[in-house]
């Protein structure tokens, strides 16, 4: 399996880009930049994605969240730090040995498809093997292969235009599939898809990836995605990346005002779980059937409403690791903005 790891990662476009990160460091701002007319795409950037892991980077519209992700692969070469894939600096690579690293180690996802109108889905689908040198009885295999997992079986020979949208991104997935690489980079890739159509575009990825375990690295500005599909997540504003944490971590500790302001529009039901609110169990936690600790907020709601008594939490192996009581269960509903199908109360409630 291959990793990922960014140290001190900077991105400037415009004139003097070496010089200007010498300015960033000595604590120059993105004012100063653009009167240099330049811009600070990615300042400073340093984290680690672990194998089989779910890295989502969430930012405002030029948060730099594009910029990083062509860093990772190669396609912009930073302006300064270092991109280490298995533990190797791609940054000074020729562009021959990165060319054979992306078809090696990560495929990417856009967000617009990028389809060739002229190739059938097959040919799409199998288009990074071909690249590869593939023999063309291992291409179809594999891009058959890879069109079924992502339920486009019996589409082949179709064109991209006879698609819908959502079908469309189906095959790029697939092209990315098929092409059997460790690591996937998915930039806004379901952010064009209409909301019911994502959500299942969502689902297919989770579904898939539960049996694939790929390392995906997967950008939106959509955080109930971000916080559905990472398993950390990386909030970048101006180029800088301002908190990294899990989803529980992302809407309990927001590190300021910036990340605060993306969390205050997320359905926290879905998000908080029984772990995530439980208090310790004391000496003699409460008797009645136990929840497993990621029961969502909204079914122990409705298991509060049932038998207003808190309730024991157990873990995996069903160890009690603690006690949900029902007005923790209210209060984290009232601190939520949405609550779909709640009573009218908790909706009042949570507009205070
Ligand atoms: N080739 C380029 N030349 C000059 N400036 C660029 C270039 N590419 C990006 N930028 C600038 O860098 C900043 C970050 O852009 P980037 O595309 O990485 O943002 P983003 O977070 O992906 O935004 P979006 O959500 O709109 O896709 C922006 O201010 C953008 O204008
Ligand atoms: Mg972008």
């Amino acid at each position: 399996m291959t990793s990922v790891r960014v140290e001190r990662l900077y991105k400037i476009f415009g004139p003097q880009p070496t010089e200007l990160v010498r300015r960033l460091e000595a604590g120059a701002d993105q004012q100063e930049l653009n009167a240099a007319g330049a811009t600070a795409a990615v300042v400073d950037a340093s984290f680690d994605v672990k194998e089989g892991e779910t890295f989502v980077v969430m930012g405002l519209s030029g948060s730099g969240k594009s910029t990083l992700i062509r860093m990772l692969n190669g396609l912009l070469t930073p302006t300064s730090g270092s991109v280490l894939v298995d533990d190797e600096d791609i940054t000074g690579m020729s562009a021959a040995a990165l060319r054979a690293m992306r078809q090696q180690k990560m495929s990417m996802v856009f967000q617009h498809f990028a389809l060739f109108p002229h190739r059938t889905v097959l040919d799409n689908a199998g288009y990074g093997l071909q690249i590869r040198g593939a023999s063309k009885p291992e291409i179809a295999e594999q891009a058959r292969e890879a069109l079924n997992m992502v339920g486009l079986e019996g589409w082949e020979d179709r064109y991209p235009q006879q698609l819908s949208g959502g079908m469309r991104q189906r095959v790029g997935l697939a092209r990315a599939l098929a092409a059997q690489t460790d690591v996937l980079l998915m930039d806004e890739a379901f952010s064009a898809l209409d909301p019911l159509i994502k959500r299942e575009m969502q689902d297919q990825l989770l579904n898939l990836n539960a049996k694939l375990a790929k390392t995906i690295i997967f950008i939106t500005h959509d955080l109930n995605e971000a916080m559905r599909l990472g398993d950390r997540i990386a909030m970048m504003r101006a180029g800088r990346i301002v908190q990294i944490g899990t989803a529980e971590q992302i809407l309990n500790e927001p590190a300021d005002d910036y990340v605060a302001t993306f969390v205050k529009d997320v359905d926290r039901s879905r998000v908080l779980t029984a772990a995530s609110i439980a208090e310790p169990p004391g000496t003699a936690p409460p008797d009645g059937e136990p929840v497993p600790a990621d029961t969502p907020m909204k079914d122990l709601f409705v298991r509060m409403s049932a038998r207003a008594a808190p309730v024991p939490v157990v873990d995996e192996q069903q160890r009690v690791i603690g006690v949900v009581t029902p007005a923790a269960v209210f209060e984290a509903l009232c601190r939520e903005a949405r609550v779909p199908g709640a009573a009218p109360a908790i909706e009042e409630a949570s507009d205070v």
